[in-house]
Order: C-alpha cells, then sequence, then structure tokens
C-alpha cells in the first residue's frame, strides 16, 4: 500500500483499491468528532496553509473545518490577486516559502496540473483541491465514500455499481477524478449523458474501458436513469472561451421530481459535486428534489469533512493516535445533516 505519511495527494491516479480502503475506513472513525459527538487534538499546534487561487465554498471551508476539527490551527490565502503570484512568483517559489510556514498545504489553481508543479517546491504534504479541469481528488474520495454509505442501506457496493454521470463531463474535474476511481472496482456500469461537444475525455473512457467495465456515451435522459446513483453536474462556464458558449448547453439535462419519478428507481441516489446552478436558465438539479430522502446531496458534502479529515491524519501521520486524543464536548450541539 502506498505510504501516506509525508505524501502528496494529488492525483486519484496514485491510490489502489487498499489505499482507497484505508481513507475510507480512516474517514469513517472521524464521523464522531464531525457530528460534534466527541472533540479531537491530535494536530493542536500544527498549521494547515489553505491556498485557493480559484473561487470555493465546500473545498476550501471544508479543508478548513477539517484541520480545525483535529485541533489544528489554518491560514488561508484566497485569490491570485491576493498573493504574490500576481507579481510574478513562479509556483515553486511559493510553495518552497510557503512550506516553511506549514505543516501541510490545501491548494486549488485554475491551471491544469499546477498544483503538482507547486508540490515539486513544497517541503510538505500538498493536497489537490482542484486543477483546472484536470483532477479534483478529494472531491473523488468523497464522492466514493458516499456512494459506499448510501448504497449500503441497499445491500450493495462499490463492485457492481450502476451509475450515470449527467452535464459537463468534459470540463467537469470531479467526474475525471470518480471514473478513474471507480474503475478499480469490479463490474461497473457507467453511463455518460452529456451534449457530444461536452462529452467525456477519451483518455477517462479508456480507463474504464481497458479495466473491464461497460461505459455507454449518450445525450439523451430517456431510459438512462434506471440506475443506483446519479451524479449531475452543472456547466462549468468558467472553462468556456466565453459565457455565450456556455449558455448553449445550459439547461439541456435539468433534473426534476417529475423526470426522477418517470426514469429513476425507487432508491436511485442522486449525487452533485456542487455548487448546483439554480438559475432559472441552468436549475440542473431543480430545487423540487430538495425533500427526496434519496437526494444525498448535503450528506455528501457533508461526507466531504470527514474525507479530508482522513487525509489530514494520514498525510501527518496519526491516524492512529485519535482516541489517545480525545476530549468530550462542552457545548450544545445537534448538527444533523
Ligand atoms: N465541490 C466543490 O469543489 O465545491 P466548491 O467549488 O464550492 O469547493
Amino acid at each position: 500500500m502506498m505510504t501516506f505519511q509525508g505524501s502528496h495527494i494529488l492525483s486519484v491516479s496514485q491510490f489502489d483499491r487498499e489505499a482507497i480502503s484505508k481513507i475510507l475506513s480512516v474517514s469513517a472513525q472521524m464521523a464522531p468528532y464531525a457530528m460534534r459527538q466527541k472533540r479531537c487534538h491530535v494536530l493542536e499546534g500544527a498549521i494547515l496553509n489553505n491556498l485557493f487561487f480559484e473561487p470555493s465554498t465546500r473545498t476550501r471551508v471544508s479543508f478548513g473545518a477539517a484541520f480545525n476539527l483535529l485541533g489544528g490551527f489554518v491560514r488561508e490565502t484566497v485569490g491570485e490577486e491576493n498573493s504574490s503570484l500576481s507579481k510574478g512568483e513562479s509556483l515553486f517559489d511559493t510553495a518552497r516559502v510557503i512550506s516553511g510556514y506549514s505543516d501541510v498545504i490545501a491548494m486549488r489553481h485554475p491551471k491544469m496540473h499546477s498544483v503538482s508543479e507547486f508540490a515539486q517546491g513544497s517541503n510538505v504534504p500538498v493536497i489537490n483541491g482542484g486543477d483546472g479541469a484536470n483532477e479534483h481528488p478529494t472531491q473523488a474520495l468523497l464522492d466514493l465514500f458516499t456512494i459506499q454509505s448510501e448504497m449500503t442501506p441497499h445491500n450493495k457496493t462499490l463492485d457492481g455499481i450502476n451509475i450515470t454521470l449527467m452535464g459537463d463531463l468534459k470540463h467537469g474535474r470531479t467526474v475525471h477524478s470518480l471514473s478513474k476511481l471507480l474503475s478499480l472496482y469490479n463490474d461497473v456500469n457507467i453511463t455518460m449523458i452529456a451534449p457530444n461537444e461536452l462529452q467525456m475525455p477519451d483518455n477517462v473512457i479508456s480507463t474504464l474501458e481497458n479495466a473491464g467495465h461497460k461505459v455507454t456515451l449518450t445525450d439523451k435522459i430517456e431510459g438512462n436513469l434506471a440506475c443506483d446513483v446519479i451524479y449531475q453536474t452543472r456547466i462549468q462556464q468558467e472553462r468556456f472561451a466565453s459565457p455565450d458558449e456556455a449558455d448553449l448547453y445550459r439547461g439541456h439535462f435539468s433534473l426534476n421530481k417529475e423526470i426522477y419519478r418517470q426514469y429513476c428507481k425507487d432508491h436511485t441516489v442522486i449525487m452533485h459535486p456542487l455548487p448546483r446552478d439554480s438559475r432559472p436558465e441552468a436549475n440542473e438539479l431543480d430545487t423540487d428534489l430538495n425533500d427526496l430522502d434519496n437526494l444525498a446531496i448535503f450528506r455528501q458534502a457533508q461526507n466531504g469533512v470527514l474525507v479530508r479529515m482522513a487525509l489530514f491524519a494520514l498525510t501527518l501521520g496519526v491516524e492512529d493516535k485519535l482516541t489517545q486524543y480525545e476530549k468530550p464536548i462542552t457545548w450544545h450541539s445537534n448538527k444533523n445533516i
């Protein structure tokens, strides 16, 4: 199995099934701390530097919350304009300097492979929070954790999963990373619904097909939603040449309660990495689904805290010390996601 301690987390390609199993099991151990049933201060004194050079809500805040939940301190730089990258400093120099101020770094950047370039200059572990349209490995891990936990009540596992990915599969880094991780499991049946121009990149399809999985490419919703999991995505306007070009595709594959009732199975779980685009012209996941038990999107986002806590514990080598550093909760808390 890969060595986690001291390692960068840059791509899902660095994981095998054993490593993923370890991450998911440590993630599950984080639930009592994330749900405020107990505290854990195993990272007391440690410093996370969160460097986010592209907008984010979930990834940035959940990285920070995850580190705080393990007792560590968080420092943040948000926006390239607030960093000396805007003065021409290289990613290497920035990494070398920031790693001197940190025990671990989480980074998001709009350029593909930029986080790997940054990691070459870092003396501490760097975790990729999304690099352009390339990868979003921590999202894929939390997606796997979510699929596993949502399927357990239905006696289903990641092996044999029947999943439909929808939307902007060309630019959506979360679906690239998730597909690569799913390729490690057995008998995955994966349907990809997208306009032809926004279909999944060939290299991702090849990874799945070479691993023996059934991949169906289509631009039609009808007949393709009777699956275990629908993974809906947003049109990634920021990756198009212009907003006008993105407009051509917005609203094509909106999912609402009527479509769900018509085409899905009783147990079909709906996921989305979020943010969903709730503007009327897009509305890929209608708010009329909000009262559906099988809408897993908020549980999915919450699972991001568990998975990121696990990655910090593993990369900093404290995953076996959690219970030694527990404390009771002293305040009222009724967390219920
Ligand atoms: N899923 C995700 O990456 O969300 P943010 O862009 O809000 O971090």
